[in-house]
């Protein structure tokens, strides 16, 4: 049985087959596979700039587990029904086509940034430094390095970093897992940050592409469903959950 050709981003080393999240029609993300899920709570730097995650509460996720995409379960992370009559438009909207099709590019000295700020999850990773749109054109060891751990820890894959030498994608590869941002400095929370290049299947049947980074929205209010486009922010939205104390 020949085995079902789906788009992958470059740079990403796509999940085990057996972990794919489908999107259900007006309904929840339906995860299979049991990939690890646990709050990522977003940290600042000493400048208030978003810089590093934290690890925060695990979830156990059974073999096909239902998490909330409408923002109103009172038992998030966790669908309980609520979208029947919560009256959200969980209608998909966003693009199948790759990302890297309506990206923005910006070369540097010795590294070039795509952008589709269409994605954009708001992580506000990209503020540190010069912003990192000023900082890719810098050039040299550090300002590269930033310019990379910026892109890095863009939860939705928005911004990715080529080598001009190569042309190739400096692009880490990533566990497989889900992640709930959490987003003190702002006191709202994000979308499910999903690593690792886990399949994302449309209510339609078709796949989006494969991507390194993905963050799907959980708030209901994207105008890019499934993918989270920083609306949360706007709309203040909060997932009930609270945040453990860092050790
Ligand atoms: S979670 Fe970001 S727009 Fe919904």
């Amino acid at each position: 049985m020949s085995e079902k050709a789906y788009l992958v981003q470059v740079g990403t080393t796509p999940a085990p087959e057996t972990i794919v999240i489908k999107v259900m029609e007006n309904g929840p993300y339906e995860v299979h596979g049991c990939p690890p899920l646990a709050q990522a709570i977003i940290e600042q730097n000493a400048l208030r700039q978003s810089w590093r995650y934290r690890a925060g509460k695990p979830f156990a996720l059974t073999e096909k587990a239902h998490l909330c995409r409408c923002g109103h379960s009172r038992n998030a992370p966790f669908c309980d029904g609520s979208h029947r009559t919560a009256g959200v438009d969980l209608t998909e909207t966003a693009s199948f086509a790759p990302m890297l099709d309506e990206a923005t590019v910006i070369e540097g000295p010795s590294l070039t940034l795509a952008d589709n700020k269409q994605y954009c999850a708001f992580g506000r990773f990209c503020d540190a430094g010069e912003r990192i749109w000023n900082q890719v054109g810098l050039g040299g060891e550090d300002n590269d390095r930033l310019t990379e751990r910026m892109a890095h820890h863009c939860p939705a894959g928005r911004l990715l970093v080529f080598e001009n030498e190569t042309g190739a994608p400096v692009e880490p590869a990533q566990p497989a897992a889900l992640g709930l941002i959490e987003d003190p400095a702002l006191g709202v929370s994000g979308p499910i940050m999903v690593t690792g290049g886990i399949r994302v299947e449309s209510a339609s049947g078709e796949s989006y592409e494969i991507r390194n980074r993905q963050a799907l929205c959980r708030c209901g209010q994207s105008a890019n469903k499934p993918f989270c486009d920083g609306s949360h922010a706007s709309i203040k939205y909060r997932d009930g959950l609270p945040l453990p104390e860092e050790h």
